[in-house]
């Protein structure tokens, strides 16, 4: 319910932000009129947000960025050279200087533990841009992304015609999807893993069995604690993990920090890569859609998946940023902490 409420929430503030999705919109003398379009709630203004990156990011830093001007904000962007953080200055001194000084902060992290201390010590809520754990923004894109195509999965084969998201007027339920991931179980991944199955979502999850490239110890107790893994099938296979697939996702074999390992990886995981001819043998559903969270290399997916028409990567980039705001909006604006997952 609580996942679900953003994802709306999203929904709406693309929708009003959006020329051509807001229900004001219209034509006028050819050209789109953006006279009547709703302000998004202003809950950030006379606000900042520290954007605390010691990691690269495109997606998620524009969004952020562009979220909080919307909702009549600053961004502060601090980069691991930038601020003392960690080299004159503890992480603890840092999030209470940051945090005494702005409304909310948004951290890339290293290691997972590196934002729970941030946490534990900032005044103003923490959001997760990602860690060595988890990705939790990146799982709100991509649900909006399935939810605005719900029809898509529909059973009626008359609702499986392609509609694009733009004449949709509100988001549709999702029937139960059987969604495949196959590729390195890391942070992406692990977030899914806790929400998918709460919706109703199978997943089937292909990889090889070394245990580094499978979900660590604290992702699995969550899991399990979650009851989502009655949800969750683990193989080897990448071909029985596409069995039976409405949507097929991966992410790079290389995450930020492991490029010392290039070519171990590329070895491990020769076979993982999402083609046509896998999904086609591996009996996926012929109407399977392709997710990647970007950026993405080719070794984990060809051109002819990624390039074509199943894939929803570029909605699902656009999405980000109307999720982030969504969440900056509760969190960072509104302080409306009930809808919101817990801490991390
Ligand atoms: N998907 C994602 O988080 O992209 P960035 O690393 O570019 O932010
Ligand atoms: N697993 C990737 C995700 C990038 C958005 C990484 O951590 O680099």
């Amino acid at each position: 319910q609580q996942i679900q409420r953003i994802v709306v929430h999203s929904y709406h503030l693309k929708r009003i932000s959006t020329p051509w999705l807001a229900p004001q919109g219209r034509l006028e003398n050819g050209k789109l009129s953006t006279a009547k379009l709703r302000m998004p709630s202003q809950s950030l203004f006379n606000k900042s947000i520290a954007l605390l990156f010691s990691k690269r990011s495109t997606r998620t830093r524009v969004s952020a960025e562009t979220a909080a001007t919307l909702l009549g904000g600053q961004a502060i962007f601090l980069g691991k050279d930038d601020i003392q953080i960690g080299v004159n200055e503890s992480v603890r001194d840092s999030a209470r200087v940051i945090g005494g000084m702005t409304q909310g902060i948004f951290a890339r992290v290293g290691a997972h533990d590196e934002i729970e201390e941030l946490a534990r010590y900032s005044p103003v809520p923490v959001l997760n841009a990602l860690s060595s754990l988890w990705h939790p923004t990146q799982v709100l894109a991509d649900l909006l992304t399935l939810q605005e195509r719900a029809q898509l999965f529909g059973s009626n084969p008359k609702q499986r015609e392609d509609r694009e998201p733009k004449k949709l007027q509100h988001l549709e339920e999702l029937p139960p999807l059987t969604i495949a991931y196959v590729g390195d179980c890391a942070n992406v991944l692990n977030d899914m893993l806790v929400t998918y199955p709460r919706l109703g979502h199978k997943m089937r999850v292909g990889a090889p069995e070394n245990a580094k490239y499978r979900p660590p110890t604290a992702v699995w107790d969550r899991v399990v604690e979650l009851g989502c893994d009655k949800r969750i099938l683990m193989t080897a296979d990448p071909q029985e993990a596409v069995h039976g697939a409405d949507v097929v996702v991966t992410d790079t074999w290389i995450s930020m920090g492991q490029e010392a390992e290039k070519a171990e990886r590329l070895k491990d995981f020769q076979g993982y890569q999402v083609t046509e001819k896998l999904c086609k043998e591996g009996g996926a559903n012929p109407n399977w859609k392709f997710m990647h969270c970007l950026p993405r290399k080719q070794e984990e997916v060809d051109d002819e998946v990624f390039y074509g028409p199943r894939s929803l990567v570029f909605s699902e980039s656009d999405n980000r940023k109307w999720t982030i705001m969504a969440v900056f909006d509760l969190l960072f604006g509104k302080w409306d902490l009930t809808g919101l997952p817990g801490k991390g």
